[in-house]
């Protein structure tokens, strides 16, 4: 057992809130407690949004925006909330800014096409950088192979940040968009939104922010960043999964095609051609994703009674902690920043072992941690490995599991004779 009471207070909050969700409370099939390290793949629910679900379908479930009777009332005002939620959480200015869609993936997607031959021709050029998540390059790529515009990578410093003084130099009259990750979801470098998005629009370019892994651990303002496009994924924000948002600014989601065409998303329908309806419904195309909406806005009231400050506080010193005790697992190296300029997440190599060996010793442990690219080949390349292991933090993971992390550690490395 480390020496984590002497060195850090745990808030007590934090014991009482674990209480909220109840996987954190299961125990492995080899009886130990499970320890759940994998939130950048996708959160823990709390009860709160478990029961939110379960009384939508048994108490009052119908098709949205099509029922006049009492139960779609009740559902369209539930939407309709969960949008308002939205919009206050990411300050946008008006809920037609705030779109439903099935995940971070479908949102980028949706602005790469919506975008797509109207708007970027052969001679233009796209911004992106290793960091990235496969949602957020190959979309990229799909409507520059439509296209023919190019797409360029910002440079990453030695540690893995973007190297923002290349910025300047790599901005050109021809430079339609950057795309950037809010938050690595492998090394958790957050970078300078502020400067990049200012560099950018000095530039007259387009900036979208993949917020999947950013918004679950801080506060998001679309209007003081100037933020063009932000997309995030519910089930990474404690909310169900099957929904996520795209933010875009009005005036350019105006301008944009839908991605996808069908009901509810249209004005008129005529035999030969139709008209779209406006937003947010233009980009809101067949069912949604109705019992997870409504699931969202109940996680995005609970994580805002919680406070985003306390979050960021809390976490940061949790992967501060992290950093200090993983570092004395001989073999073992962090990949990426100092804590300073990270979010909550460790990944790591150890010599001599492979990253899916780790994690499956790992869960003999009962610690759930994540191996693999984690859908960053680029970046894994540009670091030279296949594979690494990630574990990464919520506010409900507790200094104990960053303990039953390293236990787990060592004896995956007694077992394999390394130690
Ligand atoms: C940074 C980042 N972007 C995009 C995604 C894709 O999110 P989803 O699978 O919810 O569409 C992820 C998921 O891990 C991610 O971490």
């Amino acid at each position: 057992m480390s020496t984590q009471t002497e060195t850090t207070t745990i808030p007590s909050e934090i014991e009482q809130l674990r209480k909220d969700f109840p996987a954190l409370h299961q125990t492995h099939p080899n009886g130990k407690p499970v320890v759940y390290l994998d939130s950048g793949a996708s959160a823990q629910k709390p009860q709160c949004v478990i029961d939110t679900v379960s009384e939508c379908y048994s108490d009052y479930y119908a098709n949205a925006y099509r029922g006049v009777y009492y139960f779609g009332a009740r559902i369209d005002e539930g939407i309709e909330r969960s949008r308002e939620l939205v919009r206050e959480l990411i300050n946008a200015r008006s809920t037609s800014e705030v779109i439903f869609t099935s995940g971070t993936t479908m949102s980028i997607n949706m602005v790469a096409r919506g975008l797509g031959e109207g708007f970027f021709t052969k001679d233009d050029e796209i911004i992106l950088n290793v960091l990235e998540h496969h949602a957020n390059i190959v979309p990229w790529q799909m409507i520059a192979r439509q296209t023919g515009a190019k797409i360029k990578y910002l440079p990453l410093t030695e540690d893995g940040r973007l190297d923002l003084d290349e910025l300047p130099e790599l901005l050109t009259e021809k430079t339609k968009l950057l795309s950037v990750t809010g938050m690595s979801n492998v090394l958790g470098s957050i970078p300078n939104l502020e400067q990049i998005i200012s560099a950018c629009h000095q530039n007259g370019t387009l900036v979208l922010v993949d917020g999947a892994q950013l918004v679950p651990h801080a506060s998001v303002d679309v209007q003081t960043l100037d933020i063009d496009f932000l997309t995030f994924s519910g089930h990474k924000l404690y909310g169900p999964s099957g929904v996520g948002v795209l933010y875009g600014k009005e005036t350019l989601l105006d301008k944009m095609e839908p991605m996808l065409g069908g009901g509810h998303m249209i004005d008129q329908v005529f035999q030969d051609k139709s008209t779209w309806a406006e937003l947010p419904a233009k980009f809101e195309a067949g069912t949604l994703p109705i019992a997870p909406i409504i699931g969202l806005g109940k996680a995005i009231e609970y994580v805002r009674k919680i406070g985003f400050e306390a979050i960021e506080t809390y976490e940061h010193n949790l992967l501060k902690y992290a950093h200090d005790q993983l570092q004395k697992i001989p073999g073992l190296t962090i990949l990426g920043p100092g804590t300073e300029h990270k979010g909550a997440i460790a990944s790591f190599t150890i010599d001599n072992l492979h990253p899916h060996d780790i994690a499956d010793w790992l869960d003999r442990s009962g610690v759930a941690v994540r191996a693999g690219h984690h859908c960053t080949m680029p970046l894994h390349d540009h670091l030279g490995i296949h594979a690494s292991t990630r574990a990464s933090f919520a506010f409900y993971n507790n200094f104990s599991d960053i303990d039953a992390l390293c236990e787990g550690l060592k004896y995956t490395l007694e077992k394999h004779r390394l130690l």
